[in-house]
């Protein structure tokens, strides 16, 4: 069976992009399932330090097709400037390596207000969201509004409905007391767009169809994380398309025969970006030594990320509601030199242990559940050297085998360092 999926299991960042990139060597098509330029995906190879949004993290491997699949929501404007900033730094990104699903919702520089306007509206009970105009663009999609990037392909018509839809937004901004934007403008850029654009639509599930009944192997690339899904994260305080395993079979149009791996992509500690319960948080010292040495800023947004202790019922919950069949174990590397590690492994809410992630009963109960956590011994040493897990301090091999034992599922990568290479397998 020819497809694997790449999903994040915690809050997004868990290092998706590296993970994709190590997997694209041995991939036919590349494919970003869900997610807009909210994502933020780091790739370290060959020289180049990627920070990719909507490009899949295939885009270094020459004999990957790239594909941006339906489930998507795209932003054009930044998605030509992700290009050219992909070809200034002297990687290819024509229209032969990189596809466009036509039916993938086309996010405008109007949804991006929303999103800010909506923010603010919220005042303390914010969100917490990227700002890239990510809710608003689904909402449209899911009220039968929104503008699909095929329709880029008739210039005049595609001219009339950004016009109207960027003016039914400013109904809005003047709504929440805000300035609207100036049409005729946005609607020349966006015009502009769709015609440079235009080359790389295709029919995205008959490429994948097409490529699959042909026997060639795609990899499915997820954004964001279990925890950010729309119907089985931490609602409200997630994004607003679906990042889970599933969200892969409806956002490129394949079924779910085809799918041979799920990889689970889990950092070796917990973070998280924008607001919400956080049962592992730490606010202190260690937090703070995680977020420096583990470099926890926002490659998107820049803001800083909540860090705190590995939690096994999220990593439990991920690979129930995903199906994984491995973990990809990232950034083991950034616990050397802690004396202790904690991983929690159930919760105590209202007297009463809990080992099932509560994610159905939402954020009041929560943010009420104190972790249990379990001790294990840290290690010295620098892994980054490490290619073999054998070769591993055997506090950290206890630490990965610990890991394997509370969720089921097996560790087949360790990250030890942020580059291609730097996998113990
Ligand atoms: P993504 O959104 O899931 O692709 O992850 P991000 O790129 O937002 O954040 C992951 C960060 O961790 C990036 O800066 C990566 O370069 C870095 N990273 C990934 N794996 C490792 C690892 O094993 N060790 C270290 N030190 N850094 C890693
Ligand atoms: P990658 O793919 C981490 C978070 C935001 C906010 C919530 C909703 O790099 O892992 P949105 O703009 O999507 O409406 O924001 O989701 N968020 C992410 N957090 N990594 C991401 O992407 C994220 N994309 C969105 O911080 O809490
Ligand atoms: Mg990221």
């Amino acid at each position: 069976m020819p497809v694997t999926i790449i999903v994040g299991t915690q809050w997004g960042d868990e290092g998706k992009g590296r993970v994709v990139d190590h997997c694209a060597a041995q991939s036919d098509i590349v494919a970003r399932y869900n997610g807009g330029d909210n994502a933020g995906h780091t790739v370290i190879a060959e020289g180049h330090k990627l920070a990719l949004h909507l490009v899949p993290s295939g885009i270094l491997y020459p004999q990957a097709l790239c594909l941006i699949g339906a489930g998507t929501v795209i932003n054009p404007l930044r998605l030509l400037k992700e290009i050219e900033g992909l070809r200034a730094v002297g990687v290819e990104v024509g229209p032969e390596r990189l596809k466009i699903a036509a039916a993938a919702h086309l996010n405008l520089p109007t949804h991006r207000a929303l999103d800010g306007a909506s923010e603010l509206r919220r005042g303390k009970q914010a969100l917490g969201t990227t700002r890239r105009g990510i809710g608003p663009t689904y909402a449209d999609k899911a009220r039968r509004v929104g503008l699909r990037a095929g329709q880029m392909r008739a210039p005049d018509a595609f001219a009339a409905q950004v016009r109207a839809l960027a003016t039914a937004h400013n109904e809005r901004l003047i709504n929440f007391g805000l300035e609207p934007q100036l049409v005729g403008p946005l609607v020349a850029q966006l015009q502009e767009a769709a015609r440079r654009l235009a080359p790389y639509l295709v029919d995205g599930a008959t490429v994948i169809g097409d490529a699959l009944a042909a026997g060639k192997r795609v990899l499915c690339e997820g954004a964001q994380g279990t925890l950010l899904d729309l119907d089985h994260g931490t609602y409200p305080f997630v994004t607003s398309s679906s990042p889970i395993a599933g969200g892969a079979l409806t956002g490129l149009g394949f079924g779910p025969g085809a799918v041979e791996r799920v990889i689970g992509v889990a950092k070796a500690y917990t973070t998280r970006v924008g607001a919400g319960p956080f049962p592992t948080e730490l606010l202190g010292e260690t937090g703070e030594r995680l977020r420096q040495v583990g470099h926890e800023y926002g490659v998107t947004t820049g803001r800083p990320r909540r860090c705190g202790w590995l939690d096994a019922v999220i990593l439990r919950y991920a690979a129930q509601v995903n199906g994984l069949t491995e973990i990809a174990l990232t950034k083991l590397d950034i616990l050397s030199g802690l004396p202790t590690l904690q991983i929690a492994v159930a919760y105590e809410v209202d007297g009463e242990r809990l080992e099932h992630f509560p994610a159905e009963w939402g954020n009041e109960v929560l943010s009420r559940c104190v972790p249990i956590y379990e001790e294990l011994p840290g290690w010295e040493s620098d892994l980054r050297a490490i290619r073999r897990r054998e070769e591993l301090p055997p506090e950290a091999r206890a630490y990965v085998a610990r890991v394997e034992e509370l969720t089921g599922a097996p560790v087949a990568f360790t990250g030890v360092g942020p580059e291609r290479a730097e996998f113990a397998l």
